[in-house]
């Protein structure tokens, strides 16, 4: 059983309008806006994806009141760190000066509340963990792509989970299908293959994890409510991730529920990955938003394709 005890986000300093796009690419700020609700995102320039995680996480510890070295495990939900290896985890370990397992986990997009599960299954062993997701989608996508380049964006939102009664539900999927979104890893130079790099730059059926996001969110959803026994009414805040402002209205819709049960931030920050979770919920949690006993249902969805639900009553 865990609880959140404290949350930080962290955003690269350079910000890129969909104007400014458009004078590189064949788009415009119209094209972009009505079909994801995205409005701007932010880049690295000079920051490291482990400058991005350390930031977070060193808001998050303050929050939860914590100094580095209580923290007994990190884990870095990503697609991809600084390093193949080591983890970015470990990178972080080190600017924390922590000394303990530190790993990553790669369930893209999903990628947090796969964290949360892990972290519930080994919160009796380890008394406070710190999970970072973290991504830096600037440097897997192809720039001179349209069609996904102007969907993402960079940034790191970090909890400190302990123990506690928060958590009501839980429960993270794979339906795989690794054409659907994807990025190939590098090649390198091995003279026993003639595989051909194709650059390594994520690409995805845009309309098909449309499809898939709608629906397999909508079913996880109810699987949720009807295992709780709740309904969409029960919940506060349905806090999903956010990779189009399309897709969280088209489940929104329905489900039948107002606009501000569903925060979105996709309009500042575009896609992050798996940061966006955790960067909304702490946006929430310091716009007040989040109150004790409120009720949170959290849905990520990404690349495996993988969905991650998980049900809170913050305390
Ligand atoms: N600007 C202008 N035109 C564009 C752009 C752009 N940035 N991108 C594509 N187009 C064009 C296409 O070339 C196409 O032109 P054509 O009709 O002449 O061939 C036209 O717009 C329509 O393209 P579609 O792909 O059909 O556009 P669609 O309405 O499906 O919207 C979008 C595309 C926004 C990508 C949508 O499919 C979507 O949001 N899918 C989900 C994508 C997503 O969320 N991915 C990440 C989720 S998982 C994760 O987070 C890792």
């Amino acid at each position: 059983m865990i609880k959140i005890i404290g949350t930080g986000r962290k955003l690269p300093e350079r910000s890129v309008s969909n104007d400014e796009l458009a004078a590189m690419v064949d788009t415009s700020d119209e094209w972009i806006t009505s079909r994801t609700g995205i409005k701007n995102r932010f880049v690295c320039t000079k920051e490291s994806l482990t400058d991005l995680a350390e930031g977070a996480a060193r808001i998050a510890l303050e929050k939860a009141n914590l100094s580095p070295q209580e923290i007994e495990m990190i884990i870095c939900p990503t697609i991809a760190g600084d390093f193949s290896f080591p983890s970015l985890a470990c990178c972080l370990a080190q600017r924390l000066n922590v000394k303990c397992p530190a790993f990553d986990i790669n369930a893209a997009c999903s990628g947090f509340i796969y964290g949360l599960e892990i972290a519930e299954s080994l919160i009796s062993k380890y008394k406070n963990i710190l999970i970072v997701g973290a991504d830096m989608m600037s440097r897997l996508i192809d720039w001179n792509d349209r069609a996904s380049c102007v969907l993402f964006g960079d940034g790191a939102g970090a909890c400190v989970v302990t123990s506690g009664g928060a958590l009501k539900y839980i429960r993270n999927n794979a339906d795989a299908n690794p054409e659907m979104l994807f990025a190939k890893s590098r090649t390198g130079n091995s003279p026993f293959t003639n595989e051909e790099s194709d650059g390594g730059f994520a690409a995805m059926q845009g309309q098909d994890v449309y499809k898939f996001a709608v629906t397999a969110v909508g079913e996880e959803i109810n699987l949720a409510l009807a295992k709780l026994n709740l309904s969409a009414a029960d919940i506060d805040y349905f806090v999903l991730h956010q990779a189009n402002s399309r897709i969280i209205d088209g489940v929104r819709t329905r489900l039948k529920q107002p606009p501000e049960k569903f925060p979105m931030n996709i309009d500042k920050y575009a896609n992050t990955t798996a940061a966006t979770i955790p960067i909304l919920l702490d946006e929430m949690i310091d716009e007040e938003k989040v109150k004790t006993g409120n009720t949170l249902m959290m849905v990520g969805f990404g690349a495996g394709m993988t969905t991650g639900t998980c049900v809170m009553v913050w305390e």
